[in-house]
């Protein structure tokens, strides 16, 4: 079974083409971070028009470079919650035409089960149940991974996401956007004990965290210093920076593992590329005897090989969608799809 996959939810046009939900025979992404850097941030109708420019050509090249045909393709699947609004329906819309020009089945997939199921490609091994940590630019949460299709949320962030903090935090030390990678390199050179900055905890919610009190310690450090005329050690804050959001995660996650005593742990989404939350999570599994799955960073980002490796799942249960497929904001990853099966 081949399926064509469609990424748009956010800042990255991605198209893939995956054999039996495993197999990714291309991935095509098209990030559009240099269009968004000069304003610090992801601008939504830019976000969508350059979707709109690139999507067909990055199918047809996926074609190309596969040598497959339209013909050999037998289902389509594409992102339809949650991300920016106007984006998701660039690639619902483009994947609607495709199903329905094909004549094949459409699968709506989640964005974060598609992050879950980076893990999956990385590890042909890997089956659920498992935790799994999902740390994006959008989402911070602590899954249990009951079955391909069956997931339920221990815990969350209350506020800003993990990998949103890292954007905020890096416009605070003057790096460009995104800034999850420019403070994970100039922390390399920093002392991660030099700065004590607050950990988020949710009283009677052991797996939920905070990251907005953090990204205001750092402002209020940074802007402290300004006033004072004082140098501020920005390698330094970086690393401790990075020290608290893994000392914010590790734990929480490490504590589910436990709980539910499947043994086994994945990271997903964007943040999971953090080389100081890798290397605690390596700690904290070898320590425990916990199995660590962490995709490669190019799996951690968004892509489509993902959403085609997850809708592989999702059509075996018998999630399809009909031409009226809408997009959705915001919709939990354990909840239906809402829309009438066709
Ligand atoms: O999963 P992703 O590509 O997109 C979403 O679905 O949100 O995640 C993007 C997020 C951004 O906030 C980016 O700054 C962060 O991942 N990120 C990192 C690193 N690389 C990317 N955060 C920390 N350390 C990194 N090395």
């Amino acid at each position: 079974m081949i399926i064509l996959s469609v990424e748009s939810s956010c800042d990255e046009t991605a198209v893939a083409l995956v054999r039996d939900g495993r197999e990714v025979l291309t991935d095509q992404i098209f990030s559009q971070a240099a269009l968004h850097a000069v304003y610090g941030g992801v601008v939504p109708e830019i976000a969508s028009r350059s979707h709109v420019e690139v999507i067909s050509q990055l199918a047809d090249r996926a074609l190309a470079e596969t040598g497959l045909t339209r013909a050999d393709i037998d289902a389509v699947a594409v992102t339809c919650a949650p991300g920016l609004i106007g984006a998701l329906l660039v690639g619902v819309n483009f994947a609607k035409s495709a199903a329905l020009a094909l004549g094949v089945p459409l699968i709506p997939v989640h964005h974060i089960r598609g992050h879950i199921a980076a893990n999956y490609i990385a590890y042909p091994e890997l089956e659920p149940p498992f935790v799994c940590l999902a740390i994006s630019g959008g989402n911070t949460l602590i899954v249990d991974v009951r079955d391909y299709t069956d997931m339920h949320i221990l815990g969350a962030t209350r506020d800003d996401a993990a990998g949103e903090c890292f954007d905020k935090t890096a416009r605070v030390l003057g790096l460009p956007y995104p800034g999850g990678k420019p403070i994970d390199e100039l922390s390399k050179g920093g002392d991660d004990q030099k700065y004590q900055l607050p950990i988020g905890h949710v009283d009677g919610h052991p797996y939920d965290m905070s990251f907005s009190g953090l990204k205001t310690a750092v402002i209020n450090l940074a802007h402290n210093a300004e006033q004072k005329n004082e140098p501020l050690d920005r390698a330094s804050l970086a690393a401790s920076f990075c020290r608290a959001v893994s000392d914010s995660l590790v734990p929480r996650a490490m504590d589910a593992v436990r709980a539910l005593g499947y043994g086994k742990l994945a990271v997903a989404g964007g943040v999971a590329a953090n080389s100081r939350i890798r290397k605690d999570f390596e700690t904290a599994c070898e320590k425990e005897g916990v199995e660590l799955y962490v995709p490669p960073l190019k799996l951690c980002g968004d892509n489509a090989a993902m959403i085609g490796c997850q809708a592989y799942y999702e059509l075996q249960k018998g999630i399809v969608a009909g031409s009226d497929l809408n997009a959705w904001a915001n919709l939990d990853l354990s909840e239906e799809y809402p829309y009438e099966q066709p």
